[in-house]
């Protein structure tokens, strides 16, 4: 594709979708996808006197209390002279009035009263004085929003399987200063075994497989889920690699005594990690922007929402099935803890390292490990260009059908726990 075809690309808003051929990094859309449902906020930071702020996908949001208790989005620009809602005031259960000339908006974005004016205002509810609302759901105590014009899809095709279950979601967040699309790549290649050497969830666990064969990734419900046969889990490492000149990766054995140490724990901890109920949410990489993997304790999802071109907000939701209320609270113990500080400080901000200061425009010799980056770059320009319905070229191994994977084929803790049914 020649920078001039680019261009016309980019510019495209007729539903066409360009050749997906070569580097199609300039064709992702900086800001994320649109016409999807998004993460916000946490339910419990928004109180009912104040409205809150937040950002995503490049556009301003206030939160509030609707008159049911149900968290209302709001554009954060009020329809009168553009001030913040968010700098405004809760006066009456349900509405959000203007800080600068007392315009009140209820859940419906109408403009029911003009404080600065009084009962006798011409202007308050007159036709387009309306603020824009965005459609919210609240789930597990997360407040989820539609972020575009169409009308919304059902949130189950969005958001994971358990979240619309008995199961226990643990939410946490962080915030990395780099692109969605960045911090999303992170987790779809090779890097593991290396940039995690040192954490300590991994040393603990073994989690030190390296490997260069093609990771294939198979396409089903919103994404692409991971080929069990090329797991990590199920594929073992000679101790260390020796190359041609002799020289040898790892180059110290210090890791597999560590290793040897905390298996028995970190096998046990395995145990909790629950397999998921449908391929479409095995792990792997969801739109519009989520990263699943059966790891260390639980079914961890890594959500990345663009806030600007070059900071994400990244969610993380870590799913467990505890029986009964004790084991219920024991987790959220051990998670408030340990495992939050584990996975998404010690962990994470290794990846995070690397990615702040990644070029992403200079020119890539990609890798065999590097085949679901490719497909998932695919994914994001067909539906960015195309509409989230937009047909997708998938290229799955063995002919699958999409929605006819097997669990079996893309959830490693699912047949794990079908051979202990077994035995
Ligand atoms: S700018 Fe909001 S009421 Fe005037
Ligand atoms: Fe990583």
């Amino acid at each position: 594709m020649t920078p001039k075809e680019k261009t016309s690309a980019l510019e495209s808003d007729n539903g066409v979708i360009p050749k997906l051929s070569g580097d199609i990094r300039p064709l992702i859309p900086k800001l994320g996808l649109r016409n999807y449902w998004y993460p916000a906020s946490k339910e419990r930071s928004v109180i009912w006197r104040k409205p809150v702020k937040i950002s995503l996908l490049g556009e301003e949001i206030c939160l509030f209390r609707g008159a049911t208790g149900n968290v209302v989005a709001i554009q954060d620009v009020c329809p009168h002279r553009g001030a913040r809602l968010s700098q405004g005031h809760c006066h009456y259960p349900g509405t959000v009035a203007c800080p600068y000339h007392g315009w009140v908006f209820d859940e419906s974005g109408k403009n029911t009263m003009v404080l600065s004016e009084g009962p006798v205002s011409g202007v308050c509810g007159k036709p387009g004085t309306e603020a824009k609302i965005f459609p919210t759901r609240t789930l597990k105590g997360l407040v989820f929003v539609w972020i575009g014009d169409a009308e919304p899809a059902p949130i189950e095709d969005d958001v994971p399987e358990e979240f619309f279950d008995d199961a226990l979601v643990l939410i946490g967040q962080v915030v990395w200063r780099c692109n969605w699309e960045v911090a999303l790549e992170n987790s779809m290649d090779s890097h593991v075994n290396y940039v995690h050497r040192n954490a300590l969830v991994v040393a603990r666990s073994g989690f030190i497989a390296r490997g260069a064969q093609g990771e294939h990734p198979i396409f089903v419900g919103n994404g692409f889920a991971g080929d069990v046969g090329e797991s990590n889990y199920l594929r073992k490492s000679p101790k260390y690699d020796v190359y041609p000149d002799g020289r040898r990766w790892p180059k110290t054995n210090y890791r597999r005594y560590w290793t040897w140490l905390f298996r028995p724990l970190a096998e046990r901890a395995r145990r909790h990690i629950p397999a998921p109920r449908t391929a479409r949410w095995a792990g792997g990489h969801r739109l519009p922007g989520m990263f699943r993997t059966e790891f260390s304790w639980d079914l961890y999802t890594r959500m990345c929402v663009p806030i600007e071109e070059n900071l994400t907000r990244v969610w993380y939701y870590h799913c467990l099935r505890p029986e009964g209320t004790f084991q219920r609270l024991w987790q959220r113990f051990l998670y408030g803890a340990l495992h939050r500080w584990i996975i998404e400080y010690n962990f994470s901000r290794q990846d995070e390292r690397v990615m702040l200061d990644q070029r992403y425009d200079s020119p890539e010799k990609l890798s065999g490990t590097d085949a679901e980056v490719i497909q998932w770059r695919r994914l994001v320009v067909t539906k960015h260009f195309g509409g989230r319905d937009a047909h997708y070229e998938y290229r799955n191994p063995d002919d699958i059908v999409p929605d006819q994977v097997p669990l079996g084929r893309v959830s490693v803790r699912y047949l794990q726990e079908k051979a202990r049914a077994k035995s």
